[in-house]
C-alpha cells in the first residue's frame, strides 16, 4: 500500500510539472481526485484493509492526498500568473497612440444669431409666429399696401410659382395673416427665410429675416424705439446707441430706418461703418392705418409698430464676416469657427 501511494505521488508530481496550461492542470487533477481518480479509488479500497491497519493506512492516504493537493495548488498559482501576464501583453493598449478624432457638429451661425434674437425678444414678451415661405401675392404685397403696379415691388423682385404665388420677399407677409386672425393685443416675432432675385457679396437670393409686430392701444414710435434700444444693448453691448432716420415703406407710416452706433469705432468712423459711425440694421415704422383697417382692426382704437431685420446682416456685424455667401457655401472651415 505504501509503495502504491509513493508511486501515485511520483506520478502526480511528474504530471503536475509537465502540464503547460491551467486547462491541462485541471484535467490532470481529475485523474487523482475525480470520481474514478486514483486517490478516490484508494479511499474506496479502505474496506479491504484489515481493521488494525486502517488507522495507519488512512493517515498515510490523507498525507499523500494533502501533498498532491498542495502540488496542484502551487502549480495552479504559477500557471495563473503566467496566463495573466500573457493576457496583459496580448490585450495591451497603447495609450500613447493618437485618438480617432470625432467631428462634433455645431449650430450654423445664422441659427445661433436667430436663437439669440429670439431669446432677446421673447424675453420682452414677444411670441413666435412662423408664416409660409411659399406665399400668396396677396399677403406678401397687396395686404401690405403694395398693389400690383406699385413701384415698391421693383426692389423686391422674387421667384414666382404662378402669377399669384411666389417665394415671399419679406417676413412682413405674416403681418396680415396674424392680424386677420387675431384681435389686439398682438406682440409677435416672426423669423424665417425670404427670397429675392439678388446675388452679390452683400445679397443672397435666399436670406433670413426677423419680423416684429406689436398692435395695442396707444402704441407709438417711442415704444418702438424703447424696444429696439433694449434689443441692441442685449445684442451688441450696453453702450450701443440707436438712431432713427426717416424712410419709406408702403405698410408703415411714418417709416424709419434704424441705425446702431458702430461697434468697431464707437462713432468715430471706420471701414465697417463706411466712415459714418453708424450701421443700418433694420427697417421699421408705425403700422399704416390702411393695413390695420384692411385686416379688420379699428385704427382709431388701436395702433402698432413693425420692424424687420436681416439675420445675416446682424451676424455679419457680430462676427465681422466679409461676404454673405460664406453663410451658404457650407465650407466646414468657416462653419467650425462658430462652435
Ligand atoms: N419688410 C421690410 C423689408 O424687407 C422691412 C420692414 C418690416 C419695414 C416691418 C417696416 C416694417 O425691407
Amino acid at each position: 500500500m505504501k509503495e502504491k501511494l509513493l508511486n501515485i505521488k511520483e506520478l502526480a508530481s511528474a504530471s503536475v510539472e509537465s502540464v503547460a496550461s491551467l486547462k491541462d492542470l485541471y484535467e490532470a487533477k481529475v485523474k487523482y481526485f475525480g470520481k474514478a481518480g486514483l486517490i478516490t479509488e484508494l479511499s474506496k479500497g479502505m474496506k479491504d484493509v484489515p481493521k488494525e491497519e486502517r488507522p495507519n493506512v488512512g493517515k498515510l492516504i490523507n498525507e499523500v492526498r494533502t501533498e498532491i493537493e498542495e502540488m496542484f495548488s502551487k502549480r495552479e498559482e504559477v500557471l495563473k500568473k503566467e496566463e495573466r501576464a500573457k493576457t496583459y501583453v496580448s490585450e495591451a493598449i497603447d495609450i500613447t497612440m493618437p485618438s480617432k478624432q470625432r467631428n462634433v457638429g455645431a449650430l450654423h451661425p445664422i441659427t445661433l444669431v436667430r436663437n439669440e434674437l429670439i431669446d432677446a425678444f421673447t424675453g420682452m414678451g414677444f411670441s413666435i409666429y412662423e408664416g409660409p415661405e411659399i406665399e400668396e401675392d396677396y399677403y406678401n404685397f397687396q395686404m401690405l399696401n403694395i398693389p400690383k403696379d406699385h413701384p415698391a415691388r421693383d426692389m423686391q423682385d422674387t421667384f414666382y410659382i404662378t402669377e399669384n404665388i411666389l417665394l415671399r420677399t419679406q417676413t412682413s407677409s405674416g403681418q396680415a395673416r396674424v392680424m386677420l386672425k387675431t384681435q389686439p393685443p398682438i406682440k409677435i416675432l416672426s423669423p424665417g427665410k425670404v427670397y429675392r432675385s439678388d446675388s452679390d457679396a452683400s445679397h443672397s437670393p435666399m436670406f433670413h429675416q426677423m419680423e416684429g409686430l406689436v398692435v395695442d392701444k396707444g402704441i407709438t414710435l417711442c415704444d418702438l424705439k424703447g424696444t429696439l434700444d433694449e434689443f441692441v444693448k442685449i445684442m451688441f453691448g450696453k453702450d450701443t446707441k440707436t438712431r432713427l432716420r426717416p424712410s419709406y415703406f408702403p405698410f408703415t407710416e411714418p417709416s424709419v430706418e434704424v441705425d446702431v452706433s458702430c461697434s468697431e469705432c464707437h462713432g468715430k468712423g471706420c471701414k465697417l461703418c463706411k466712415g459714418t459711425g453708424w450701421i443700418e440694421i433694420l427697417g421699421a415704422g408705425i403700422v399704416n392705418k390702411k393695413v390695420l383697417e384692411d385686416c379688420g382692426i379699428d385704427s382709431n382704437e388701436y395702433s402698432g409698430y413693425a420692424f424687420g431685420m436681416g439675420i445675416e446682416r446682424i451676424a455679419i456685424l457680430k462676427y465681422k464676416i466679409p461676404d454673405i455667401r460664406l453663410f451658404f457655401e457650407n465650407d466646414v472651415r468657416f462653419l467650425k469657427q462658430f462652435k
